[in-house]
């Protein structure tokens, strides 16, 4: 098809959210569940395809210098890191992912923070392949976006993520089973508010030190098979004494997620805050994701009054924590931390 076939080509407008976890962290790299809401927060992309280039160029609202990815980009985390500084990895790894017929112009917006654990790596990932057209299902979007998370920074992570940001639905939670993708969609209770509050260190994604936690993961699979279909017994027999403690944390954990539907299903709420108290207890002492400024942080929230439960949510080795309160009490008391009060939300679409 030569350019003049194509006629006028028109901006194309994508919006994708942030996404917080609720409960079920470190269960998505072993198949297991997790239970997190799209914000309303998020990034959103004005792009105007061009096809005389083979360039596509990005500029961001947060950014200095705009991101340049030859539509030809290999998917290739060494090379992308040679190539491009941070954010424009990103750009990179969705080029590269999408493999676009042509290059093209696009404005990024957000309004999310960034490492703050609400992923706005994902939310990233998934506005620019819905920029760069891509179609298909919101399954096959989230993989998308995780390969390119993977070649943008070289570490393996899970898809939760972009699972969540690809799948949401405005006012529900998502219980998500990483292993077959398959979702249940479950209202949020509407006498409750969700908080994410920041504990002052920078999420530095301790990259060897998640990578670390996934080794120890499959160690204990080695031993006594899936972690998600394992009961608290089997993990027992475990030989070593830190893989038992890491296998303890996801099998319990995939046992809180379910708990945790049900008690939504059931407008339980504080039967929802216990299970999240109980989830940063096992994410701190057995699989050691936590530090001091968080647990701080979580044990302040879980002893204000109208605040059901709190716990460190995403990867952990600093960045926030969610909190599920009774609406309005938690504004008061927060003073000159940084937090947003966010509410489940649409997920990537165009717009
Ligand atoms: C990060 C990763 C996810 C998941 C969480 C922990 O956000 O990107 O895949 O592993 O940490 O639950």
């Amino acid at each position: 098809m030569n350019e003049e076939d194509l006629g006028p080509l028109e901006p194309i407008v994508a919006f994708a959210p942030g996404r917080v976890n609720l409960i079920g962290d470190h269960t998505d790299y072993t198949g297991g569940l997790a239970m997190p809401v799209a914000v309303q927060l998020g990034t959103e992309i004005t792009y105007l395809p061009e096809p005389t280039s083979t360039i596509v160029e990005l500029s961001s609202s947060v950014e200095d210098e705009p991101a340049r990815v030859p539509v030809s980009m290999p998917e290739d985390p060494f090379e992308v890191a040679m190539l491009f500084p941070e954010w424009a990895r990103y750009a990179a790894g969705v080029v590269a992912a999408t493999r676009p017929a042509w290059g093209g112009k696009g404005n990024i917006v957000s309004d999310l923070p960034i490492a703050a654990g609400l992923s706005s790596s994902a939310s990233l990932e998934l506005a620019i392949a819905l920029a760069l057209g891509y179609e298909g299902s919101a399954a096959g979007l989230a993989r998308l976006g995780q390969r390119a998370e993977h070649v943008a920074r070289g570490v393996p992570t899970g898809i939760l993520d972009q699972i969540s940001i690809a799948s949401a639905r405005e006012g529900y939670a998502m219980m998500l089973d990483c292993n077959s993708l398959a979702i249940r969609h479950i209202a949020v209770p509407s006498d409750i508010e969700i908080v994410v509050v920041h504990c002052g260190v920078s999420r530095s994604v301790a990259a060897s030190a998640y990578a670390e936690r996934q080794q120890q993961c499959i160690v204990a699979e080695r031993e006594i098979g899936p972690l998600r279909s394992s009961a608290p017994w089997e993990v027992d027999v475990i030989r070593d004494r830190v893989v038992r403690r890491r296998a303890r944390h996801v099998v319990s954990e995939n046992a809180r997620v379910r708990a945790f539907a049900g008690a939504f299903d059931h407008r339980d709420v504080r039967r929802a805050g216990e299970l999240m108290n109980d989830s940063h207890r096992s994410l701190a002492m057995d699989f050691e994701v936590s530090i001091r400024e968080l647990d701080d942080l979580v044990s302040w929230l879980q002893g204000l009054d109208g605040v059901l439960g709190a716990r460190l949510t995403g990867a952990g080795f600093g960045g926030c924590a969610v909190a599920l309160s009774r609406p309005g009490v938690l504004r008061k008391q927060m003073r000159n931390r940084k937090y947003w009060v966010v509410w489940a939300s649409e997920g990537a679409h165009l717009r």
